[in-house]
């Protein structure tokens, strides 16, 4: 069976690493991201698999960029077995300094973006059957925390609606499953968004001891060939979503000895 994905993010970290393993059994990924250059630096990665690798120019930041981008693919391709709504856009910045337009451009790249870009996706992910949404959430889409104000509400917002759509689109075929990302090794703190929306520009000790992209990618290729809805890929930091869950009194002891080194 010739499988066709889109992964969006594709251009880098997490996004690239999985297009890379998943080369291997899709017969066409389609990658997008908003620089050619780094999707094409993705594609030669690739380079040793038969899979066909179409980099789509995207900018989640922009409705036009989002209806061409899917208008394109849906030109080339009317099934679509797999969407990754992998891009996302991380944040450094008290609630308190942050801009109106700061946090509107995060909501937009992380929720608005991939809900415009699912539905109008949605006919080909029905007409291929036994499709699959992906969702790269994070632990803050399970829980707050200090700097990550919206960052955090754009991930929970996607629990809520890419939740509903499960429900909604079963009949159809369709099967929601979300990541629930913890830490892994890529430029997401370097790349999130201050708040006057300048470029943070370091790596996170979080991020640096956290795991692969490659590994994480490898844990998402696993994950695709379950059906748990939820899956928490990362180190011992998951076990704040567990405390949270199960001991929220110890999650609030030790989310709030955290916080009050920020
Ligand atoms: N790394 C972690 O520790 C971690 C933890 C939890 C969740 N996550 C989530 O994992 C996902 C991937 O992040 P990553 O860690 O791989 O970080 P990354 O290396 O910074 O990758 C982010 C990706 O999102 C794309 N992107 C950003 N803004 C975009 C926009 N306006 N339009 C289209 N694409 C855009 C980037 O592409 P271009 O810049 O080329 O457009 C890039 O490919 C994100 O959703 C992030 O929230 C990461």
């Amino acid at each position: 069976m010739s499988l066709v994905g889109v992964i969006t993010g594709a251009s880098s970290g997490i996004g690239q690493a999985l297009t890379v393993q998943l080369s291997n059994s899709y017969s066409t990924l389609y990658i997008c991201g908003r620089k050619l250059k780094s999707l094409q630096l993705t594609k030669d990665m690739c380079s040793a698999s038969k899979a066909e690798i179409i980099p789509i120019l995207l900018d989640l930041n922009d409705k036009v960029s989002i209806k061409k981008a899917a208008v394109e693919i849906a030109e080339k391709d009317s099934k679509i077995h797999l969407l990754v709504n992998n891009a996302g856009q991380s944040q450094r910045s008290l609630v308190k300094d942050t801009s109106e337009e700061v946090e509107a451009m995060i909501m937009q790249i992380n929720y608005f973006g991939q809900v415009q870009l699912t539905k109008l996706l949605l006919p080909a992910l029905q007409k291929a059957g036994n499709s699959r949404i992906l969702i790269t959430s994070s632990i803050v889409g399970k829980f707050g925390y200090p700097l990550r104000s919206t960052y955090s509400a754009s991930k929970h917002a996607l629990h809520g609606f890419f939740e509903s759509l499960r429900f909604e689109e079963k009949k159809n075929g369709i099967f929601v499953q979300f990541l629930v990302i913890g830490r892994v090794q890529t430029n997401v703190s370097v790349n999130a968004l201050t708040a006057e929306g300048e470029t943070y520009g370091k790596m996170d000790k979080g991020q640096a001891g956290g795991i692969s992209a490659e590994a994480c990618a490898k844990k998402i290729e696993a994950a695709l060939q379950s059906n748990r809805k939820e899956v928490l890929i990362g180190g011992k930091e998951l076990l704040m979503v567990k405390f949270k869950k199960y001991l929220p009194f110890l999650f609030y002891k030790i989310a709030e000895k955290e916080s009050n080194h920020v």
